[in-house]
């Protein structure tokens, strides 16, 4: 794979082998990659600003607050422009704010806001890196998805011998296209239904389900990583849903099944990782029931199936339904997708003790090729592998060409 048109936001803190960031800069701009380069205050130190404006051909971001550069694009924006994130070198200090989520700079600032896949290449003295400290924050960041290169062994500017070098240029170059390649939904619309719903029973009583919608949401945020542009139907929501999607909150089953039916027509991708519920009081009473009149009879009828009612649609997008089973996963799951005429059906496991809520899961993918396991893990990075694995089965078309950065808002649509 080419780097080429690739955006690349490389950022360089203090460390001596910040002279490697400028032969990276060197070796992507050949290849014909948009670099924009982002220093910290000890970058500069060690090498000038103007050096990597001559080798990326673009100004230097170094300031949060520079009125100018931000006016020609805001750093939010710039967070949002990058198809992927590089720090090389990353000092112990950088490693150390990024755990922490410190925004008082630049580079740290962009790192919370980016969407893109974000790599560092720490570069420090031999204990330095060996340090608990260190390490502990290697381990935070690496649990929060973000890639973290081993840094090689060897002699170092300081005398010492060990781990703690910059990788050479073109090892960089290679991480930066294995992140880029994860960038492969770029501008493909898709929606997510998650969390919930809940069907009245009178004005104050309602029936429902253990769903937090924490799946839903980690999908969303995988496929905003990749580059989609997300519209998330969600019913009421335990864990905030990720920025960048265009986020359109429901309550009922019906309000769902509208609210998303009004917006497949675009689609290439649906995800249903909603819990619907199944059924809902016949007749809601318009006023709350009298607990004396004793337990009411609920008559109930059936909800509509979102994911079976698309399964039917001729033109469709590509159909992705979920399964929380109690029995046998897998027959249960393929049973599923042929009553629903989805494409992949998502089967995990809930019960008593595992399930909804839960932080970690094990997935397995069922389609027409067969079955696929994903995790155990934390549910944030079993939806990325989820991600790539839907991206891997999406039926080719032609790329959707309007910008990528197009509904980037938060907003509440419906
Ligand atoms: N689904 C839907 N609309 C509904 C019910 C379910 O879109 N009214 C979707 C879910 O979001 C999920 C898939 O269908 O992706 C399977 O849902 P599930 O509740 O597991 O299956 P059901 O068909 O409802 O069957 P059961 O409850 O008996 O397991």
């Amino acid at each position: 794979m080419t780097l080429q048109h690739r955006r690349i936001l490389l950022g360089v803190t203090g460390s001596i082998a910040a002279y490697k960031a400028c032969e990276l800069v060197r070796l992507l701009v050949r290849e014909e990659a948009d670099v924009q380069v982002v220093m910290t205050p000890s970058a500069e130190r060690f090498v000038q600003a103007l050096t990597f404006e001559a080798l990326s051909r673009r100004p230097v971001r170094t300031e949060l607050f520079d009125r100018d550069a931000e006016m020609a694009m805001s750093h939010i924006e710039l967070a949002r422009w990058a198809d992927a994130v590089l720090i090389a070198p990353a000092s112990a200090h950088c490693l150390a704010r990024l755990a922490t989520g410190a925004a008082d700079d630049l580079l740290a600032t962009l790192c919370l806001a980016a969407r893109a896949p974000i790599a560092v290449a720490p570069a420090m003295n031999a204990a330095m890196w060996d340090h608990p400290a260190t390490q502990a924050h290697v381990r935070t960041l690496r649990k929060r998805g973000l890639k973290v290169i081993e840094p090689d062994i060897g002699d170092q500017a300081c005398g010492d011998t060990g781990p703690g070098r910059l990788p050479e240029p073109a090892q960089l170059r290679a991480e930066l296209e294995e992140l880029c390649a994860e960038r492969n939904m770029q501008g493909i619309a898709a929606v997510v239904t998650a969390g919930p719903t809940r069907e009245a029973i009178d004005p104050a009583r309602f029936i429902s389900n253990f769903s937090t919608g924490r799946m839903g949401c980690a999908i969303a945020e995988a496929l905003l990583r990749r580059g989609a542009r997300v519209t998330l139907v969600h019913g009421p929501l335990e864990v905030p849903p990720p920025a960048g999607a265009n986020l359109v909150p429901v309550a009922t089953a019906a309000d769902m099944h509208a609210a998303a039916m009004a917006r497949v027509g675009d689609c290439r991708l649906l995800v249903a990782a909603a819990a619907v519920a199944d059924w809902r009081p016949k007749a809601p009473a318009a006023r709350k029931i009298e607990k004396r009149a004793g337990p009411p009879p609920l008559e109930l009828e059936p909800t509509d199936d979102l994911l079976a009612d698309l399964g039917r649609l001729p033109e469709r997008p590509y159909l992705v339904g979920f399964a929380a089973e109690t029995g046998d996963l897998i027959e249960r799951a393929r049973a599923k997708l042929q009553a629903k005429g989805a494409d992949l059906m998502v089967a995990n496991r809930i019960g008593p003790d595992q399930g909804f809520g839960d932080c970690d899961t094990t997935l397995e993918l069922v389609d027409a090729h067969g079955v696929q396991r994903l995790g155990p893990g934390p549910k944030h990075l079993v939806a990325r592998q989820l991600a790539e694995a839907i991206a891997a089965r999406l039926p080719s078309a032609a790329p959707a060409l309007d910008s990528p950065h197009a509904d980037c808002q938060n907003t509440h649509s419906g």
